[in-house]
């Protein structure tokens, strides 16, 4: 099978992302020695739609070293890293559908190649691959054996099949994996965020007003992070039990509405449509900064401020537009949009840090032997992870941070089960 990615002649520096990512992918790299001697995937075909990135790259080469015949497209269009491509390609020879900055018929076409491999298993990162499948060519859903999902917004889409009625395959959420969404969404998106912030703009957090939409696991981590970097946070929520508890954990809780006109640097995380849109722009502070790290550029509603601009200036700085709107009074003010409102922490920077994404890979990759062990007996229903696999994955972790833990003793199980026992 070919490739369609950006240049070949990158690989040599793709190389050496890849493996310095790796050294921080211990569990992955254990996996992988087991997989080489085990081939769980021997004779599969497996089709994974998820970020080209180097932490991605060795969850390939793990794959791969299981026996699977792998074929890797991008699961949005801003986040491949081209020279990661290239040596997957040239070095493991795994074909690779990815070019970073890829326009809407290209980033589908690159689904299509991904569906064309006829895969047994497919690994999605927004469920993209697996919808794509079911509407597209409906037919492969006979001979799937089954799908993992990386990202809740995935996992809410494919529950929304599964009530529907829609879902024709097994799928596992893998998000939904403490040994994910613990780590990955708090620690690898709270602080990849900030870094896609930073690298874009160079701003000062110290002292600055930083809204961050939504509270769940991506929220409390970016905001965290922020706060510990000198921002005055503000939190939006709709869900009134996260709201209570930003309330608790010290932040300012309001409605987007009132945060607009405080807000110096705007980020959602929310998973949902129209979070900051035209009711919001026109209250912000002229030189606002707006950003997302949701899976869909559909947060922050951008053509929405398109509309109401006299001018944009398009890449002011790399990764940053400016957008000139009305500003009252005959003025004119200046609104900064990240990323064209794609994933700010994939586009503007490198993603997650290989450590976190060890876990996430780690689960991914047993997940799919599960799923493959599993055949004939999953029905077409959205799974966890089975809890043998998030107390290996958080074991071997453990293992590789030189960390210990005390084990329960025969007297403490025998009392955490008893009944009788009390005052
Ligand atoms: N999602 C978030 N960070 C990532 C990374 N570094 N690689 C792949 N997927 C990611």
């Amino acid at each position: 099978m070919g490739s369609d990615i950006q240049n070949i002649k990158l690989a040599d520096a793709g190389r050496k992302r890849i493996e310095w990512a790796d050294k921080d992918m211990p569990v992955l790299a254990h996996i992988r020695a087991r997989f080489r001697a085990k081939k769980p995937f021997k004779g599969l075909r497996l089709s994974a739609c998820l970020h080209v990135t180097a932490e991605t790259a060795n969850l390939m080469r793990t794959l791969k070293e299981g026996g699977a015949n792998v074929v890797l497209c991008a699961s949005n269009p801003l986040s491949t890293q081209d020279d990661v491509a290239a040596s997957l390609v040239r070095d493991y020879k795994i074909p690779v559908f990815a070019r970073r900055g890829e326009n809407r018929k290209t980033f589908f076409a690159h689904i299509a190649q991904a569906i064309a491999h006829k895969p047994d298993l497919t690994m999605d990162d927004g469920a993209d691959l697996v919808n794509a499948i079911h509407t597209s060519h409906p037919a492969l859903c006979r001979t799937l054996i089954g799908s993992m999902e990386e990202t809740t917004t995935g996992v809410i889409r494919l529950r929304a099949m599964a009530r529907d009625g829609a879902l024709k395959i097994p799928v596992v959420a893998v998000n939904d994996a403490k040994t994910k969404n613990l780590f990955d969404n708090r620690y690898g998106t709270g602080q990849s965020t900030l870094e896609g912030i930073l690298r874009a703009t160079h701003v000062l957090l110290s002292g600055s007003t930083m809204v961050v939409a939504g509270y769940g696991w991506c929220g409390k981590g970016l905001v965290r992070r922020a706060q510990g970097m000198g921002a005055n946070v503000i939190v939006t929520e709709v869900d009134s039990v996260k709201a209570l508890e930003a309330a608790m954990d010290g932040f300012r809780v309001m409605p987007m509405k009132k945060a607009a006109a405080l807000g110096n640097v705007f980020c959602t995380v929310t998973g949902d449509i129209n979070v900051i849109t035209k009711e919001h722009f026109k209250l912000m502070k002229d030189g606002a900064i707006v950003c997302n790290s949701g899976h869909f550029d559909v947060e922050v509603n951008v053509r929405a401020l398109a509309k109401m601009a006299r001018a944009v200036r398009k890449g002011v700085r790399p990764n940053v537009d400016e957008y000139l709107i009305p500003g009252g009074k005959g003025k004119t003010k200046r609104i900064y949009v990240l990323a064209e409102g794609r994933l700010v922490n994939l586009s503007a920077a490198e993603g997650h840090s290989p450590s976190v994404m060890d876990m996430s890979f780690a689960t991914q990759a047993l997940a799919g032997a599960w799923v493959v062990k599993q055949k004939g007996n999953l029905a077409p229903q959205v799974y966890d992870v089975p809890a043998e696999i998030e107390d290996e994955v958080s074991h071997l972790k453990l293992s590789a941070m030189g960390i210990r833990i005390d084990t329960l003793t025969e007297e403490q199980r025998k009392y955490l089960s008893a009944w009788q026992e009390g005052t």
